[in-house]
């Protein structure tokens, strides 16, 4: 039976049509999650939802507890994680306002704490993640955005800096020059942890920019924000489509 958790970024504080029917507030070996994680109902399927920045905007992509969320949301016997990133647009085919369903990753963050194995278990743990995304998860929202036509770009490339700050213009033509079709901040840790507690994660990035570079004019938090609010109510629509389509299989 699977279980659904949906971890929003940037622009998604709530899940829209959840019905709460509780809060968690889970302590995990690694510390505190985010926020305590909403659980309720989205047509008919039983639904997580946490907010990885916590209290909007609080935590930044450096700082999150991304041990802890993923810890939390396993222990809550999720199957499957939606995963919301904002993201930069690189490839001129994926501009702003487009969704990106990614199946590749270039992790470029540092210092982060990215595993749940601290070598205290008495088995290495070196998870294959040749393909870091869950096929399955991914194909089921893209043929869900296809049968209802929400234009969603796929495959892509998802490279993840560290930020806060945004890249500079050359190492947005480095990211390109490696094959990088989005740039964002919280991709990672975020897959592999997922992978190594046995969740399927697939993410849905929102381009809200143009990368550092890729545009005529300065990337600003506002020129981010009003694109998040129209690409927001599209996601959360292919996320409707895809608990109908959960409850009813
Ligand atoms: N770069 C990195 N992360 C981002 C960007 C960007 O341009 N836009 C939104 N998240």
């Amino acid at each position: 039976m699977k279980r659904f958790a949906v971890i929003g970024g940037t622009g998604i504080n709530e899940l829209a049509g959840l019905t709460p029917s509780g809060r968690h507030s889970i302590k995990t070996p690694y510390g505190a999650t985010s926020r305590p994680i909403e659980e309720g109902r989205i047509r008919g399927c039983t639904v997580y939802f946490l907010q990885r920045h916590g209290a909007p905007g609080a935590i930044p992509p450096h700082k999150i507890n991304y041990r802890a969320n993923l810890w939390a949301l396993h222990s809550l016997g999720v199957t499957e994680v939606v995963a919301i990133n904002a993201v930069g647009g690189i490839n001129p085919d994926m501009p702003t306002g487009a969704l990106v369903v990614p199946d590749q990753i270039i992790d470029y963050t540092w210092g982060r704490e990215h595993s749940i194995d601290d070598g205290a278990g008495g088995e290495l743990l070196h998870i294959d993640f040749t393909r870091p995304y869950d096929e399955t998860l991914r194909q089921t929202l893209l043929d869900l955005a296809d049968d209802n036509s929400i234009r969603v770009c796929a495959p892509a490339t998802h490279g993840i800096t560290q930020g806060p700050r945004l890249e500079t213009a050359a190492e947005i033509a480095r990211l390109e020059h490696d094959g990088c079709d989005v740039v964002g901040m919280t991709g990672m840790p975020e897959a592999a942890l997922a992978r190594e507690l046995g969740m399927a994660y697939a993410s849905i990035c929102m381009v809200v920019n143009p990368a550092a570079g890729k545009g005529d004019q300065p990337i600003t938090l506002d020129m981010m924000r009003e694109t998040l609010r129209r690409e927001a109510a599209v996601v959360e629509s292919l996320l409707a489509h895809l608990f109908t389509a959960s409850s009813s299989g």
